[in-house]
């Protein structure tokens, strides 16, 4: 074996010298954590027979993950002891193996494969969800074995972050480390960092310093304000219904109905697998049974369809098809009707008055998730589903259904009309909300 003139800077010297069970290091940019990382691992893995994992919360291809670096460093530094392979990387001399995952992608069966492991890297653990911590921590089960963990940390409420370094306990290590701390920050990068700093200094803050974003600044609705409104506080409304009704593309995602009466909304109904008969007939017995006055559904993906038998059997007073990439009302304010619908759920909870959500954690977590896009002037935009799917693992679909309810005022007109093909008299239809709204709305 040559011996190869690796310099790793001080503040990694823990990963080789020291045992913990957790090792986190966090901070911003270009702070050397994954070439200090990457460097530890690889001459561990020299000295002793090692089992690694480097793990991440989505690893579409081998492409996302540090397999390239290091191979990277396998070949600056003539590792010749060690063998790149296209999803591992061997030393062929002490047999240590380098293996490469996404969590999100694992089931409770080739988890298993990880039992094993003696050191585990996880890579961008902002990312790490808990419900991939749940699964990975007890797996990671042999005597000895060791957690690394790096991160630059994006929120306050980073999961691994409030599990791990928050408040650390004796097994666990936590270092932060700035590219001011990283010996061999390249030149151009400090620039980088100083004349952030001039432009902008809540992006130095987070970009450079490793600090969470204040929740304000990106996303758009405070988790307070949802827990709040899950606390159980009213029982009933007698303001009228509107159900909003986000429909599934085919395949993966839920149809969701949600039922809101002015500051109640008070359930949400979800299906699987239901085509555009199914979800109509389904819609059609809500209205007979709870007489909304308005059901606004999506029109994209099979929503167009259900749409036109809907109204085919006469509930074209009832029910609205609302376009989300569409005009706001307030089209200055908002870049689409779905920013518009959004935001006034945000207002809705942020009112000075209580509102009531139903306690529902997939509720909670997409409310909480859905970020602003950064555009010119003051208009609202969202991220689209397809960029909070690939960040969050699933659609919005319950938080969608509730911001359908908002899509346009609803009033109590107080005439009633006679609806459906005669299926629905007027007596059954405004039973329950014959009262005019009140301040509710
Ligand atoms: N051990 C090292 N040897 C040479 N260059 C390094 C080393 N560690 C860090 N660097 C340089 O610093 C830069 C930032 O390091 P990196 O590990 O990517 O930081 P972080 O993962 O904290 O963002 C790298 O792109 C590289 O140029
Ligand atoms: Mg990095």
């Amino acid at each position: 074996m040559e011996t190869a003139k690796i310099r790793i800077p001080r503040v990694f010297s823990p990963l080789l010298r020291e045992s913990w069970r957790y090792k986190f290091y966090y901070g911003g940019r270009a702070g050397g954590k994954s070439f200090g990382f990457a460097d530890s691992l690889l001459m561990k893995g020299r000295e002793t027979k090692i089992f690694v994992a480097c793990v991440r919360e989505i690893q579409d291809s081998i492409k996302d993950s540090v397999h390239k670096l290091l191979s990277d460093r396998i070949n600056y530094y003539e590792l010749n002891d060690y063998k790149v392979y296209e999803d591992r990387i061997d030393n062929i001399i002490t047999g240590t193996r380098i293996i490469f995952k996404g969590l999100r992608d694992q089931n409770a069966q080739n988890i298993k494969s990880l039992e094993g492991v003696d050191i585990c890297w996880i890579e961008e653990a902002q990312t790490i969800t808990k419900k991939s911590w749940d699964v990975l921590d007890p797996t990671i089960r042999k005597d000895g074995s060791e957690i690394w963990i790096s991160m630059n940390r994006k929120e306050e409420n980073d999961a691994l972050w409030k599990i791990l370094a928050a408040n650390p306990d004796e097994r666990t290590l936590v270092r932060k480390v700035n590219y001011y701390d990283n010996p061999f920050c390249p030149e151009e990068i400090k620039i980088q960092a100083e004349k952030c700093k001039e432009r902008d200094y809540d992006d130095y803050c987070h970009i450079w310093l490793g600090e969470p974003m204040a929740q304000g600044d990106y996303k758009l609705i405070n988790s307070q304000t949802v827990r709040e409104a899950m606390e159980p506080k009213m029982d009933s409304s007698t303001s009228p219904l509107v159900i909003g009704l986000d429909i599934a593309r085919a395949g993966s995602d839920k149809s969701v109905f949600c039922f809101r009466k002015g500051r109640y909304c008070y359930k949400l109904h979800a299906v699987k697998g239901f085509d555009t008969v199914e979800i109509a007939d389904l819609t059609t017995r809500f209205i007979r049974d709870h007489h909304p006055q308005r059901v606004f559904l999506d029109l994209g993906n099979s929503g167009a369809g259900v749409y036109d038998i809907l109204t085919h059997r006469g509930y074209g007073e009832i029910v609205r098809g609302i376009n989300f990439g569409g005009k706001a009302i307030q089209s200055d304010r908002y870049k689409n009707k779905r920013a518009e619908m959004w935001d006034s759920v945000n207002q809705w909870l942020r009112g000075d008055l209580p509102v009531q959500l139903p306690d529902d954690e997939e509720l909670f977590d997409e409310l909480c998730a859905i970020e602003r896009v950064k555009v010119a002037q003051d208009q609202l935009q969202l991220e689209d589903k397809e960029e909070f799917k690939k960040r969050v693992g699933r659609s919005p679909d319950k938080a969608d259904a509730l911001a359908l309810t908002f899509a346009e005022p609803v009033f109590d007109i107080g005439r009633p009309r006679l609806y459906g093909n005669g299926m629905v008299t007027v007596e059954d239809m405004f039973m329950d909300n014959t009262q005019r709204s009140n301040s509710e709305w």
